[in-house]
């Protein structure tokens, strides 16, 4: 399973770049104005230190805007990939940049019913939204196995990216429930690492080797 990071932020990004842990990047609107920076210049500062994806997302309603917004985020690097909502014109404009090759987030999505129509479009990732499903007392994981279930039942390529990932217990349901990518902010990514007994471990572990008196050399 792969996992991306949720954030605009280059120092968050440069950070666990550097651990070798991330595989791709996601962005968005509300993203972008945390990292108080220029879309293109960001985008294009993250794309020059991560290998895969980068999701960058248009903020147009309409088919002609969207294409015109996707073009200009495509040409930043070979790496972007258009992140579209979920929308009527959201899904014309997948079909259009996954039959010129481009890669696409269908964003937004919080039914199966969504993310079929996303895969039927050519999409290569569909984002739903795990957290923001919660939210609402609704049970996100559950949407996450469901698409699971129909795209393998029917072969649909599209990737699973399990998105509005809020807690570390959501990555690991999300890679049970069978998403292929998990995207997360950098405080839960680096959650994953920690456990109390590790750092209680580690301890004793210095504590009685100091009483050794040896050095290893
Ligand atoms: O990138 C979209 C997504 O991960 C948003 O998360 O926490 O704002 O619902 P959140």
């Amino acid at each position: 399973m792969k996992l991306f990071i949720d954030t605009a932020n280059i120092n968050e990004i440069r950070e666990l770049n550097d651990l070798g842990l991330i595989d791709g990047v996601t962005t968005n609107p509300s993203l972008i104005l945390k990292s108080g920076r220029n879309i293109i210049e960001v985008i294009e500062e993250i794309c020059s230190l991560v290998n895969g994806p980068v999701s960058a997302e248009v903020t147009a309603t309409n088919y002609d805007d969207m294409i015109r917004e996707a073009s200009h985020l495509s040409k930043i690097s070979a790496n972007v990939c258009v992140k579209l909502p979920l929308t009527f014109d959201g899904l014309r404009v997948c079909k259009a940049l996954t039959k010129n090759g481009y890669k696409t987030n269908l964003t937004l999505c919080f039914t199966v019913n969504q993310a079929l129509l996303a895969a039927k479009a050519g999409a290569t990732f569909v984002s739903p939204f795990v957290g923001r499903l919660d939210d609402i007392s609704l049970n996100g994981m559950t949407v996450i196995r469901e698409i699971r279930t129909i795209f393998d039942n029917y072969g649909f390529q599209t990737e699973i990216l399990a998105a509005s990932i809020r807690t570390v217990n959501h990555v690991k349901e999300a890679a049970l429930n069978g998403a292929d990518i998990v995207t997360a902010p950098s405080a839960i990514l680096k959650e994953l690492i920690r456990h109390p007994l590790t750092d209680k471990g580690l301890e004793i572990f210095l504590t009685d080797w100091e009483k050794t008196g040896q050095k290893i050399s």
